[in-house]
């Protein structure tokens, strides 16, 4: 993990590095999504045999230390990141995914990029949903919905995925908090329209409907790529489509649509940060699992050294963990894919049954 990123921890902060300063009153209430509002149906299955890989195997006292923590675990909280959804297909911020098209996806998540090109930020929002929607959940998914029904009211999922996998893997929608909100959210951006709403049609108005090109910037081929300009390229797929053909909102009628994303510099909703930190307040945290993400935006960042301040463990599930650090505190770190370690982690406590066929 790297953690360190100064310029991002601001960016995104509520107030400064805390990021727990003044918070905006403007709640968006987080809604259901369900397997069948995308048309995915998921098999049960009897029991499953995990393939250990060599590292996995080689880390089986560590593996035993950590279950032997969970079981005792009254409290558990989850930080969930893009790294969980990597290999349902979707791609990472930072790293080799995190490019859309010839743009960092990091700099089209911001309310200034929306207003200078609001037809460019939807453009890449679309192609997001479109691939969520194609998307499954997977293993990882699974396992941490299957925690968050075993331990009731004690377990809390934190994501700051937008994708909606985790409640189409079941996730109990109370036990899980969408940080940085959901992409198949829609709101007016007018100062006086209060409309919001969960919207899975895809693509939203018809002039979205070709920019179905994939997410990863691997995929464009040159061809595409023409003329330079002073930010790096002219992506010709990138359309320059008019305000009135974008989403408009049905409500007011006038003003456009903007996805519900927490987007950099913007404050989080106040029922989420208020759940989170009631969940903290409440009992000792007895340990956080910090999955598939690189700790560098806050305040979700922020939620890891607040369970260790009280005494609770930290356990890192990531293709990329740097051991030290976690280790030293009496953490654990699985490096790897996140979607295989989670149920081999859990299952003392979430067992070997609820996970789909095509997930093992
Ligand atoms: P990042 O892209 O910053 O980090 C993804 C992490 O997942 C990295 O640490 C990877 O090493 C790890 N990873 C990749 N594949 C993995 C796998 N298969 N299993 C386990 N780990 C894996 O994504 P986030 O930490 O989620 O915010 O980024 C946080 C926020 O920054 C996002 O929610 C987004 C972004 O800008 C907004 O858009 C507001």
């Amino acid at each position: 993990m790297s953690g360190n990123d100064q310029n991002l921890v601001a960016s995104i902060s509520l107030d400064g590095a805390n990021g727990y300063g003044d918070v905006d009153t403007d709640d968006i209430s987080i809604k259901s999504f369900t397997d069948s509002d995308v048309s995915s149906s998921e098999e049960e299955t009897p029991k499953v045999n995990y393939l250990l890989s060599d590292t996995m195997l080689s880390s089986s006292s560590n593996l035993k230390s950590f279950q032997n923590h969970l079981i005792f675990s009254k409290r558990i909280i989850a930080l969930v990141g893009a790294g969980l959804s990597a290999s349902s297909g979707l791609p990472t911020f930072r790293g080799s995914g995190g490019m859309w098209r010839n743009y960092d996806a990091i700099d089209l998540a911001t309310p200034e990029a929306f207003r200078a090109n609001p037809s460019l930020v939807w453009q890449f929002y679309s192609a997001r949903r479109s691939a969520a929607l194609k998307a499954r959940p997977n293993a990882g998914h699974y396992s941490l919905a299957e925690l968050a029904r075993i331990k009731n009211g004690d377990f809390l999922t934190l994501t700051q995925n937008v994708d909606g996998l985790s409640l189409r893997a079941n996730h109990p929608s109370e036990t899980l908090l969408d940080l940085h909100g959901n992409l198949f959210e829609v709101r007016c951006t007018g100062f006086l329209c209060n409309y919001t709403q969960m919207v899975f049609k895809q693509p939203l108005v018809p002039a979205l409907a070709d920019n179905d090109f994939p997410l990863i910037s691997a995929d464009i081929d040159d061809a595409t790529v023409s003329t330079v300009d002073n930010k790096g390229y002219i992506d010709e797929k990138i359309k320059n489509i008019p305000l009135k053909e974008l989403p408009i909102c049905p409500k007011c009628k006038k003003d456009l649509l903007r996805p519900g994303i927490v987007w950099f510099g913007e404050p989080l909703p106040l029922k989420v940060i208020d759940t989170a930190d009631n969940f903290l307040v409440q009992e000792k945290v007895d340990l956080i699992l910090v999955i598939g993400t690189s700790c560098s935006v806050w305040p979700a960042a922020g939620y890891v050294d607040r369970v260790k301040s009280k005494g609770g463990k930290v356990a890192v599930f990531n293709i990329e963990a740097d051991k030290e650090d976690v280790e030293h505190d009496g953490g654990w770190v699985f490096k790897g894919d996140a979607a295989k370690w989670l149920p081999i982690a859990l299952e003392p406590v979430i067992g070997r049954n609820f996970i789909p066929r095509r997930c093992r």
